[in-house]
């Protein structure tokens, strides 16, 4: 029996985040000290993820993609992208990295099992990397991407989250990157969110699923939300001075150089001509469009000003073990104590059962609510 929701949709996608470290540090994801992380013990070690991920595929969860944090920081992500290949029932396997590992590693893991990839990178410009990832260098990136096409990861997708005042400027650069090369180039639109203390966005008060379910109970249905306190995120669309930010974006910063998918693809097509819609492989939420006579591909993620989560086909896994229904709403259910507590793999199951009954509609950002409880670098993006 497939995973099917409350709103029909089949639950056939996990997100795993192997760890919440990460050796880069985003102006939009993380402070310049880093975010909090989880204790070391906490962590899911790879005899933990793979038992996870062996339930879920038997529950009809084809396909599953690593994230972190940054992955390729834990040394055993071969070794677990190996076990997870001859599990039955996965037909896919995905990673998201920032590429500045990948190089030396790409063709292990590939041998490994791994079928595509996602890397991400929002500036083309060397000294600009320095400002919006803050650390690492772009020339390892560039490497990564180029060992993955060698390695025969196709299509390899660039994951480029588009920011007013940072980056926008360079939306042609990236779009010029589908004519020559093999690449899914993926505009992504930014998510205002911001989890750290300052942080002065409209939000409800913090809510905690308080009472964990009991393995048996079904159907006992949590508040998922909170009200919503109405405010809307597109506030103003002045841009920001990148020498201002020394932390993180706070939310108002994200809003202000949030872009929105149809202005990049006029941008696009302004410059290139009407693009094709094409089909790529994809787990979901993308749009995808060609260049006529190009080799890759321009994809936009478009969270914000597309209702994507009624095609919404997936449950993250924090690398701390707390098995997450939407990415956008805090509620999450404790695996991690239930499998270090003797909990059997029915048992297991039907705790996935009931994180899937808790999937949210939707997500309610343009009401101004926002997640709280953890940041993007836990969370797996
Ligand atoms: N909005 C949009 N994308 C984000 N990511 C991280 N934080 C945000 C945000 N606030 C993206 C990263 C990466 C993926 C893991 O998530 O750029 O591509
Ligand atoms: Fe950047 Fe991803 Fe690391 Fe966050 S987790 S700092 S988005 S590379």
């Amino acid at each position: 029996m497939p995973l099917i929701d409350s709103f029909g949709r089949t639950i056939d996608y996990l997100r795993v985040s192997v760890t919440d470290r990460c050796n880069f540090r985003c102006i939009y994801c993380m402070p310049e000290e880093g975010a909090p992380i989880a204790p070391g013990a906490d962590l899911l070690s790879a005899e933990e993820l793979i038992r996870i991920i062996s339930v879920a595929s038997r529950l009809g969860m084809r396909k599953i993609r690593f994230t972190g944090g940054e992955p390729l920081v834990r040394k055993d992500l071969v070794q677990i992208i190996q076990c997870t290949a001859k599990l039955s029932g996965i037909e896919e396997i995905s990673l998201t990295t920032n590429g500045f590992l990948l190089k030396p590693i790409v063709d292990k893991l590939t041998n490994a099992g791994l079928n595509r990839i996602n890397i991400s990178l929002d500036t083309l410009k060397h000294d600009r990397f320095v400002s919006i990832a803050r650390r690492g260098s772009l020339a390892e990136v560039l490497d990564g991407i180029e060992a993955s096409l060698a390695a025969g990861l196709h299509p390899v997708k660039l994951n480029c989250v588009v920011m007013r005042g940072w980056n926008e400027d360079e939306i042609l650069d990236f779009a010029q990157l589908s004519l020559e090369r093999k690449i899914d180039v993926r505009f992504i639109e930014l998510m205002p969110i911001n989890w750290s203390a300052g942080d002065d966005s409209p939000r409800s008060e913090a809510w905690n699923i308080t009472s964990q379910p009991t393995i048996t109970s079904t159907g006992n249905r949590l508040t998922l939300y909170a009200n919503a306190e109405l405010e809307t995120f597109r506030q103003s669309f002045q841009s920001i001075d990148p020498t201002e930010v020394k932390g993180q974006l706070d939310a108002n910063q994200m809003r202000r150089a949030f872009v929105s998918t149809d202005e990049i693809l006029r941008a696009i097509e302004k410059r290139f001509g009407s693009m094709v819609p094409t089909e790529v492989l994809v787990n979901g939420p993308a749009r995808s469009y060609q260049i006529p006579g190009a080799t890759g591909t321009i994809s936009f993620i478009s969270q914000i000003t597309n209702d994507m989560c009624k095609n919404c086909n997936r449950l993250r896994l924090t690398a701390d073990g707390q098995l997450r229904p939407c990415l956008m709403a805090d509620g999450e259910v404790d695996l991690r104590t239930h499998l270090r507590t003797g909990a059997d793999d029915e048992q297991l199951a039907e705790l996935f059962r009931i994180t899937v009954l808790h999937k949210p509609a939707e997500h309610r950002l343009e009401d101004g609510l926002a997640p709280i409880g953890r940041n993007m670098s836990q969370l797996g993006g």
